[in-house]
């Protein structure tokens, strides 16, 4: 078994647990909102039916400063239950427009369809908020249209989440009047992530990659339940830091046009996401200092248009809306060598998919 380099994530850790328990979110407003003078945007949120993509859609909506709204569900029928919802909650003289598209985080045609129709009917786009996301107590395969699969989390949390950041990148080019953002959902379990997992993934896979060798039944640790949740958000962590060393390098050697891509904690927060998972104990805990989810889903707005998630978040993690280290793993060489081939694995992937779309990047 290949040695982990040595880290430590203990004042990571340190910090994160003060600020779930003593901490909280600032909420956005006119005061550290950037360009307050803007009340034209369109935002999309993905997974807005329910939990922290919901809340967030409802702050986007109650803010003024969003004429538009998506909302990316995989069930267009509990997204338009979400919208009428959602409808309630805005303020009379709102003038956002609330629309519910469909898209399903775990099906690449549904990804591509996706991105083609923001491209044909979206005039302006300013950030899209990868927020789906799951937590999954048993093992579930994402077949492809190819007859390829990914496991469920992997594909829902990492590969679908990237295939659409990397695929949207262009139309948020073409469609922004400022610096469009990628806002996505990550989280602080990066720092108890079992990256030992990922480096005995990386030294056993044989030419399948290390996305597809975790894929496999077998490596599914029905034990532990929040292993592959937690490893699958270390793995957004090294994916956005490759993402967004692309994104600079192509609008500083290529002249493009910046496009901020960060990632957002907003703590442990009470939705359905972990309903199943975890044990009585981290359920009674999560009663005691969870945040609802109003509170957490601050961090999705503060990424897509607070301050604090402008450029200087660019690959980034956002953390009680604010720049926070990343796990200190996703910083050695191991970490590093391990992200550029998971970034070669979803580029792989982006080029079957929709081939000549990494050279948009
Ligand atoms: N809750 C927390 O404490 C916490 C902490 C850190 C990070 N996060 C992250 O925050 C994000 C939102 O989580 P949450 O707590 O709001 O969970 P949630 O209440 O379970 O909501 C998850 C959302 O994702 C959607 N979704 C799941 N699979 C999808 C797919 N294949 N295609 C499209 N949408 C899909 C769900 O839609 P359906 O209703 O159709 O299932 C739902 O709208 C996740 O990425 C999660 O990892 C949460």
């Amino acid at each position: 078994m290949p040695e982990l380099e040595p880290y430590s994530d203990r004042s990571q850790l340190w910090d994160a647990f003060k600020g779930q328990v003593f901490g909280t979110i600032p909420a956005v407003t006119a005061k550290n909102i950037s360009d307050p003078e803007d009340r034209n945007r369109t935002i999309i949120v993905t997974g807005a039916n329910g939990g922290l993509g919901f809340e967030a859609a409802k702050q986007f909506a109650q803010l003024g400063y969003v004429s538009k709204l998506i909302l990316a569900c995989r069930s267009v029928e509990k997204g338009e239950k979400a919208k009428t919802a959602l409808l309630a909650f805005k303020p009379s003289g709102s003038k956002t427009n609330v629309e519910v598209w469909s898209l399903d985080m775990a099906s690449t045609a549904s990804i591509v369809a996706f991105t083609e129709r923001a491209g044909r009917e979206l005039s302006r786009i300013d950030a899209i908020v990868l927020n789906a996301g799951v937590d999954l107590v048993s093992y579930q395969k994402a077949s492809q249209e190819d007859d390829s699969y990914y496991e469920m989390t992997l594909m829902v949390n990492v590969v679908g989440t990237f295939l659409l950041a990397v695929l949207m990148i262009p139309v948020l080019r073409h469609q922004s009047v400022a610096t469009p953002r990628i806002v996505i959902t990550g989280s602080v379990v990066q720092f108890v992530a079992k990256y030992d997992v990922l480096a005995e993934a990386d030294h056993k896979q044989t030419g399948e990659g290390i996305l597809r060798w975790l894929s496999e039944e077998s490596r599914w640790n029905g034990k532990i339940t929040e292993e592959r949740y937690y490893l699958s958000k270390g793995i957004v962590q090294l994916l956005e830091r490759q993402l967004a060393g692309v994104i600079a390098e192509s609008s500083k050697s290529a002249g493009k046009s910046l496009v901020v891509v960060n990632c957002v904690c907003p703590g442990w927060c009470r939705t359905n996401l972990f309903q199943q998972s975890g044990n009585a104990g981290s359920r009674i805990a999560l009663k005691l200092i969870g945040r609802n989810g109003d509170v957490g889903a601050r961090a999705l707005v503060v990424g897509a248009i607070g301050k604090e998630g402008d450029k200087a978040s660019h690959g980034q993690l956002l953390s009680e809306g604010r720049v926070k280290k990343c796990s200190s793993w996703c910083e050695t060489k191991q970490g590093e060598r391990i992200g550029r081939q998971l970034w070669k694995e979803v580029s792989e992937l982006v080029e079957k998919v929709q081939p000549g779309a990494m050279a948009e990047l």
